[in-house]
């Protein structure tokens, strides 16, 4: 097999739109031998599945009805091309994106894997530089975008802040872009105003990746968290298509939240409730677009009333940089989602997740740090998905996500375990 028998069996799910437990009857095994063999190769667990059932599930994802519009979209060319923006390989917003295009981007993030996880290295983008342009405060955007393209054998050059740019000058954003692009090979922009970094990647041909523009948009972010729910749902053996997510907190400046929404309404019939404080309710425009496919979207001002029966929480912080005045003094501790706070309206299988930063300072009220070692708490698990998203984004953008699984040798170093003490295990990994 060309690909690991993990990333074989997720992506033939993935093509049928079967949970694990549905799947396993459907090729006639037990769930337990399923979750043996979905598991990274290198782990304990692990079991190599028989030949005949790869052959089988080979056959039933070549014959499905369903495999046509991935033939479809297969034809009409590369991933880059199928998201380009004025035929330009950049990244601005989710809108670039279908249901199978982003599905693709996720089989190439599965690919970066064995990568992302230190035991395999890969120098695709050998010789290629990447300018990381931060205006605003970042840790995780910077330093993953960073180390992605550092994992595919590039190297990164980092300017952070205006202070320490020529912006702090007067320098305009088309000379900034135009500049750049005579330096290196791909640029990622986080800027505070909605729309600038379409703006730069209009003033150059080389890909530009949107890492945050103002309260606009937040796609790199948008696409882990979508990754990160399909991959918990498929553990919890749970579909997107139905399900019932609800967003917490700041959704009127939140470019995160904004993002997500969007891309999870490429999905049908999810029941959206969005719970934020007075004044901090979503855009009107971006509810209007996530209303599309037969999508349901219901407004509530207090969290315990849009708790009940939600699959996924996505909780936000309040983005008072963003605020014209002191709309509010952000969220009042009945807005905290805490242990108690989930135990009381949701189930064992509901999952909580964050952008992050989360907001730890007495009285912000924001994530409490006691669902630390909760196994719903996915935040962790979120933020190392960044990894491979990224990783993917930069090999479909520069063309070179054919050329990764051939690429790969196994690292000649041993790293200590990236799991923090207090996380939960899944998926194998320790
Ligand atoms: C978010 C951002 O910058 O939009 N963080 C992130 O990139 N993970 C969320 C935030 O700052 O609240």
């Amino acid at each position: 097999m060309s690909i690991s028998q993990q990333a074989f069996l997720r992506d033939a799910m993935r093509r049928l739109n079967l949970t694990r437990d549905v799947f396993a009857t459907r090729i006639g095994v037990k769930r337990r031998a399923l979750d043996t063999w979905l598991l990274p190769e290198g782990s304990q667990e692990f079991r190599a599945m028989p030949e005949v059932v790869e052959r089988f599930v080979s056959e039933i994802v070549q014959n499905s009805a369903l495999l046509e519009k991935y033939t479809q979209s297969a034809q009409a060319g590369p991933l880059r091309e199928r998201i380009a923006v004025d035929g330009k390989h950049q990244l601005i917003s989710v809108d670039q994106f279908s249901r199978e295009s982003v599905e693709d981007l996720f089989r190439v993030a599965d690919l970066m894997q064995p990568i992302a996880r230190r035991q395999k290295v890969s120098r695709v983008l050998e010789g290629a530089v990447l300018g990381n342009l931060f205006f605003e405060a970042s840790t995780r955007t910077r330093v993953s975008f960073g180390s992605a393209f550092c994992r595919l054998g590039g190297s990164v050059c980092d300017t952070t802040g205006f202070t320490f740019s020529s912006m702090a000058k007067g320098e305009s954003i088309y000379d900034t872009s135009r500049v750049m692009s005579g330096y290196v090979d791909a640029m990622v922009i986080r800027h505070p105003d909605q729309g600038s970094v379409a703006e730069f990647a209009r003033a150059t041909n080389i890909p530009v990746v949107n890492g945050g523009d103002g309260p606009g948009e937040h796609p790199s972010q948008a696409l882990l968290d979508l990754y990160t729910i399909l991959t918990e749902f498929s553990r919890l053996g749970k579909l997107l298509d139905g399900a019932h997510i609800a967003m917490v907190g700041d959704l009127k400046y939140g470019r995160t939240v904004h993002s997500l929404i969007k891309l999870l309404a490429l999905y049908k019939g999810i029941k959206f409730t969005l719970i934020s404080p007075p004044g901090l309710e979503m855009p009107a425009y971006i509810i209007e677009q996530a209303s599309r496919n037969d999508n349901v979207i219901e407004q509530k001002s207090v969290l315990a009333d849009g708790l009940a029966g939600v699959d996924v929480i996505y909780a936000t912080r309040v983005q008072k940089e963003r605020f014209a005045n002191d709309e509010t003094e952000g969220y009042t501790a009945d807005f905290q989602i805490s242990r108690a706070m989930i135990d009381t309206h949701c189930g064992p299988d509901t999952i909580v997740m964050h952008p992050l930063p989360r907001d730890s300072r007495p009285g912000a009220n924001d994530l409490s740090v006691d669902l630390n070692d909760d196994p719903r708490l996915a935040i962790f698990r979120q933020t190392d998905n960044g990894i491979p998203i990224r990783m993917a984004i930069f090999a479909v953008l520069l063309g070179v996500e054919g050329l990764v699984q051939h690429s790969m040798r196994d690292v000649t170093w041993k790293h200590p375990s990236h799991i923090g003490p207090d996380d939960s295990t899944f998926h194998g990994l320790d």
